[in-house]
């Protein structure tokens, strides 16, 4: 009897889930909208990994342009001739430059030479604009000879452009001239060396940008990087780290206040990423800090982002230090929470206070409208949450408006992670950052990671995450797929989960120490992954309330008898957006039943986005930048009920209209 009613229980579930010839019928809740999407939902995280700064997307072409490399000051330059380093220059954080002198015979020459971030990579007939500090110490001018080379050239000539420079008087002054090649190269060198009357000339902060930068500032960023992130229309912008917030010691932690002002004498600090592995080392990897805070707020603006720094919190990286040494008590913080404090006032204060001066006196008189504050980056323990108490007092007590968010530490569960959480709550921090960088089970298993969560703690920001396939460990299909399947569950929670960025941004090809990455370029190119495209996707329909979307009750998440399905909805007025991730290798004929409509209401079907990932291995590439990306279908139909084909391995956004 029991089981005779057992099995007519199952054949109604059947019934009602696996319409015939297997088809899912996803019900879609239009009779109550659900959760406001966060308009911070889908951002972007930026650290300096992988030359993502200086050599990536801060577009300063010359590598050491200060000469300030701790182990060498003349790292990434060859010289020729008579050539010495002094360290009294004009720039008192800065204080190395070179002073050129005669070599000694006419027939001989004195310069140096800059192969920039793996070569300088330059487009012909485009203008870049070469600048240097110089004076000629003993009075007088002197002619100096600037030009873009290709040492590997056939032609007789190696210069692709040159200009004459001349310089005069012994008081330091700022040079320039424009450069424009012949033919476009990725890997020129900029040469320059002592030409006419030979008198002794001293070079300091040697600079080459292209003219053309992104929205054409001077100390400004490589186009083609930043337009890749504006395309994404990023929500929420979290810089500039990471790992680099907290230093492998705390000295050589990101320090904000030394990345704003004049760049000249911006200090520069090491990249815990030149060793943070040591088979793959970069010993020239430095952070010129040319990309710096006042840099940051003026790209969330002009990219619509809202700005998220992220400060130590007086713990150097934890990964890299054991023990309690290298860490700064808690009794001596005070000038670390001033930092944040400060760091507030740079963003959002008047241009006549002290920081809201330094901002104003960078062109931007006009607050930035901050919002948002991260204290520490992968924190744990005790030490951890000794040491943010006190900021978030401080933080709270000056700008109670600022929201702050804290860590959950470096991994996605487990012991520090159940230990950060409570913590979380009790401190009162506003959103608790997680980070995730987990293989394939992992992402297919966590579809209802956050159906769960408690509604009235602290909200979620995944700030950092991707899927790392065991033994793939590059960009691929499969794991975008696995990605855009993941955040359906992020879409759904919208309540909860209110900041997401996948992780890291940009990787050089040449110069990268962690994959997959979400843009990949070399000295003239880029390309925008898979991973991009789900992120693009997401942006793009990112609705303003989220619907509820049911199969048999369930969520769909992916769960046993939901076929590999992962799907969630949202409305934006009147215009519907249905999010279908198929991570099966099966086609799957989905109904979409619309529920909760009036009577003679109906939704019409106006379009498909599609995301073909079933290439599991298949990327884009510098060559083929644009294999994968996603096509528009035809997808029709009007009434409560609308059928669509669901390919195997592929990410479809049904766009419909009630
Ligand atoms: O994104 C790369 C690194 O991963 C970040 O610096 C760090 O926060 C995480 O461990």
């Amino acid at each position: 009897m029991r089981q005779r009613y057992l099995l007519s229980l199952l054949l109604a579930f059947f019934a009602q889930t696996v319409l015939p010839a297997q088809t899912y019928r996803l019900d879609v809740g239009l009779g109550k909208t659900g959760a406001p999407i966060s308009s911070t939902q889908y951002g972007i995280f930026f650290e300096d990994i992988n030359f993502a700064a200086d050599g990536g997307l801060y577009a300063e072409l010359v590598k050491n342009r200060s000469f300030e490399f701790p182990s060498n000051p003349l790292q990434g330059w060859k010289v020729f001739g008579n050539v010495e380093v002094l360290n009294d220059g004009p720039f008192d954080r800065n204080p190395h430059y070179v002073r050129l002198s005669d070599p000694g015979h006419p027939h001989r020459w004195t310069g140096i030479e800059n192969d920039g971030f793996f070569g300088i990579g330059v487009h012909g007939g485009e203008e870049y604009r070469f600048s240097v500090w110089a004076r000629v110490p003993e009075g007088g001018s002197s002619k100096l000879n600037v030009e873009l080379s290709d040492p590997a050239s056939m032609e007789e000539d190696h210069a692709l452009c040159d200009a004459e420079l001349a310089v005069s008087g012994t008081a330091w002054k700022q040079y320039e001239l424009i450069l424009k090649p012949s033919k476009t190269l990725d890997k020129a060198v900029l040469r320059i060396f002592l030409d006419g009357g030979r008198l002794a000339t001293d070079l300091e902060h040697v600079s080459l940008f292209p003219v053309d930068t992104w929205n054409g500032h001077r100390n400004g960023l490589r186009k083609d990087l930043a337009q890749a992130l504006a395309d994404l229309h990023p929500g929420i912008f979290r810089f500039p780290g990471g790992c680099i917030v907290e230093g492998t010691e705390v000295s050589s932690r990101y320090n904000w206040k030394n990345s704003v002002g004049p760049v000249e004498n911006r200090p520069l600090n090491s990249n815990r990423w030149q060793y943070c592995f040591p088979y793959r080392l970069y010993p020239d990897y430095h952070q010129s800090y040319g990309l710096g805070f006042y840099e940051f707020f003026l790209l969330s603006e002009e990219i619509g982002s809202e700005p998220l720094p992220v400060l130590s919190c007086g713990l150097a990286c934890q990964f890299q230090n054991e023990g309690d040494d290298a860490h700064i008590p808690v009794d001596c913080l005070q000038p670390y929470i001033q930092d944040a404090l400060d760091l507030i006032e740079f963003a959002n204060g008047p241009a006549t206070s002290e920081w809201g001066s330094v901002r104003a006196g960078m062109g931007h008189p006009k607050p930035f409208n901050l919002k948002y504050i991260a204290i520490g980056n992968e924190q744990w323990g005790e030490l951890y949450t000794q040491r943010l108490e006190p900021f978030v007092k401080a933080i709270r007590a000056a700008y109670p408006e600022i929201k702050i968010i804290g860590s959950s530490g470096p991994g996605s569960e487990g012991e520090q992670f159940d230990f950060l959480w409570p913590e979380m709550r009790r401190i009162g921090v506003d959103l608790v950052d997680e980070h995730f960088y987990r293989p394939y089970e992992w992402f297919l298993s966590q579809g209802a990671r956050y159906d769960n969560y408690d509604r009235k703690g602290p909200k979620v920001f995944a700030g950092e995450y991707a899927c790392h396939a065991r033994g793939a460990k590059w960009n691929h299909s499969y794991a975008a797929l696995l990605e855009a399947a993941f955040m359906t569950g992020i879409e759904r929670n919208a309540d909860v989960v209110q900041m997401a960025t996948y992780a890291p941004l940009f990787a050089h090809v040449e110069g990268w120490q962690w994959r997959p990455d979400l843009i990949w370029f070399d000295n003239l190119r880029s390309f925008r992954t898979v991973s991009w495209q789900v992120q693009s996707l997401y942006g793009r329909f990112k609705g303003r309330n989220t619907l509820s979307l049911k199969m048999s009750d369930a969520n769909v998440t992916g769960s046993e008898g939901q076929g590999g399905l992962f799907a969630s909805a949202v409305s934006d007025g009147s215009k519907i957006y249905v999010k279908v991730a198929n991570t099966s290798e099966e086609p799957r004929e989905v109904v979409l039943n619309f529920t909760g409509l009036k009577k003679k209401d109906l939704v019409k079907a106006v379009e498909g986005v599609r995301l073909d990932c079933s290439d599991r291995m298949a990327e884009n590439c510098l060559d083929e930048p644009d294999k994968i990306v996603p096509v528009s279908f035809a997808f029709s139909g009007e009434g409560k009920t609308i059928s669509a084909s669901v390919p195997p391995l592929s990410f479809s956004v049904f766009i419909l209209e009630r």
